[in-house]
C-alpha cells in the first residue's frame, strides 16, 4: 500500500514538473532579454551582438536589449551573467576571450567552464593589423622593423587582458619577439577613436569594427590574419604573405546563459539564433564587415561546448610561454 502511494505521489509530482515545464516553454520569452557584451558599445563585440540581437529580437516577439558592460578583457560582463538570475533573460555575447582569460587570469570570479549554459556559435571574425593613417611603414615588413626600432615609444592599443585585440597583439609581439607599450581601453571602440585621432599607434583588431576605416582610408592596414585575402579588402595582404608565417587567428563568438537557465530557455534561444544566421540582413552586413554567421550546425550548444573546451585547450600553452597573466 506504501510502495503505491509513494507511486502515485512520485508520479503526481513528476506530472506537475512537466506542466510546469510544458507552461514555461509555452510562454518563453514573456518579456525584455539582457544581452550582455563584455565591451564597450561602438566595438566589433557591440556590432554583431545589435545585429543579432536584432533580428532574434523579431523572432522572439520580445526586445533583447543589449547592455555594455566593459573592463578587465571582458571578464567583468562576464562575470556579470554568471552571477545573473538563471531565468533565461540574461545572455552574454562574448568571443574567443572567453577561453583565453580561463588561462589569463588566475583568479576568475566564474568558472568558465561551470558557470554558464551554451546557446551557439555566431561568427569567426577575421583581425587586422591596423595603424594611425599617417605611420611612416608602407608594409608589415616595414612595420615590424619600425616595431623592433621603436620598441619603448610605439604604443599598441587593445581592451584589456582577455580582449581579442590583447590575443593578436601578444601574438605579434611574440613572432617579433620584441615586447611593445601597450595601451588598453574598455574596448576597441573607443580605441578606434584614439588611432583616428593619432593619440595611438598600431591596433589588432577585427574586421567588424576595422573595415569600413580601412576602405575609407582613415586608418592604415598592414594584413588580415585570415588564411586568405578579404574580399572586402582585396589590397590588404595576409599576415603570413607579409613575412608572419603561421600568424593566423579568427575571433569566433557564442552565447551563453547562466548556468541553471531552463533547457526551454535554451533551446528557444539557440533556435532563434540559427533563425538570426539566416536573416539576409545579417548576412548581408556581416559581408560586408568582412565576416559570415556561424553555420547553423554551429549555431547549437554542443558545438559551443566543444569549441571552448577545444580553444581553452589549445591557448592555455601559448599563453604560457608568452608569460602574460592577469592577477
Ligand atoms: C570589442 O568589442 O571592443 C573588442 O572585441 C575588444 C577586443 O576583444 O579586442
Amino acid at each position: 500500500m506504501k510502495t503505491l502511494k509513494t507511486v502515485l505521489g512520485l508520479t503526481a509530482a513528476l506530472a506537475v514538473t512537466l506542466s510546469s515545464a510544458a507552461a514555461f516553454a509555452a510562454g518563453y520569452p514573456e518579456r525584455t532579454i539582457t544581452m550582455v557584451v563584455p565591451f564597450a558599445a561602438g566595438g566589433p563585440t557591440d556590432t554583431v551582438a545589435r545585429l543579432v540581437a536584432e533580428s532574434m529580437s523579431k523572432d522572439l516577439g520580445q526586445q533583447i536589449v543589449v547592455e555594455n558592460v566593459g573592463g578587465a578583457g571582458g571578464t567583468l560582463g562576464a562575470g556579470r551573467v554568471a552571477a545573473a538570475e538563471p531565468d533565461g533573460y540574461t545572455v552574454l555575447l562574448h568571443h574567443i576571450g572567453m577561453a583565453t582569460s580561463a588561462t589569463l587570469y588566475r583568479k576568475l570570479a566564474y568558472d568558465t567552464l561551470n558557470a554558464f549554459e551554451y546557446v551557439g556559435l555566431v561568427t569567426d571574425v577575421p583581425m587586422t593589423i591596423v595603424a594611425r593613417k599617417d605611420l611612416e611603414p608602407t608594409d608589415l615588413k616595414g612595420l615590424i622593423d619600425y616595431m623592433k626600432a621603436n620598441k619603448d615609444t610605439v604604443t599598441v592599443a587593445n581592451a584589456g587582458i582577455g580582449a581579442a585585440s590583447h590575443l593578436c597583439g601578444m601574438l605579434l609581439m611574440s613572432a617579433i619577439d620584441t615586447p611593445l607599450v601597450t595601451v588598453p581601453y574598455k574596448g576597441t571602440g573607443p580605441a578606434m577613436t584614439d588611432l583616428l585621432g593619432g593619440q595611438v599607434d598600431i591596433m589588432c583588431d577585427q574586421t567588424t569594427n576595422t573595415t569600413k576605416q580601412i576602405q575609407g582610408g582613415t586608418i592604415k592596414a598592414y594584413a588580415v590574419t585570415s588564411p586568405a585575402r578579404l574580399d572586402v579588402l582585396p589590397d590588404v595582404p595576409t599576415a603570413v604573405e607579409g613575412g608572419l608565417a603561421d600568424f593566423q587567428v579568427g575571433i569566433w563568438h557564442g552565447i551563453y546563459a547562466p548556468k541553471g537557465t531552463p533547457s526551454e530557455a535554451v533551446e528557444r534561444l539557440s533556435k532563434s539564433l540559427q533563425v538570426a544566421l539566416k536573416d539576409e540582413n545579417v548576412v548581408a552586413r556581416f559581408a560586408e564587415l568582412g565576416t559570415a554567421p556561424s553555420p547553423e550546425a554551429d549555431a547549437t550548444p554542443a558545438a559551443l561546448k566543444a569549441k571552448l573546451e577545444g580553444e581553452i585547450a589549445r591557448w592555455k600553452p601559448v599563453i604560457e610561454a608568452a608569460g602574460q597573466f592577469a592577477d
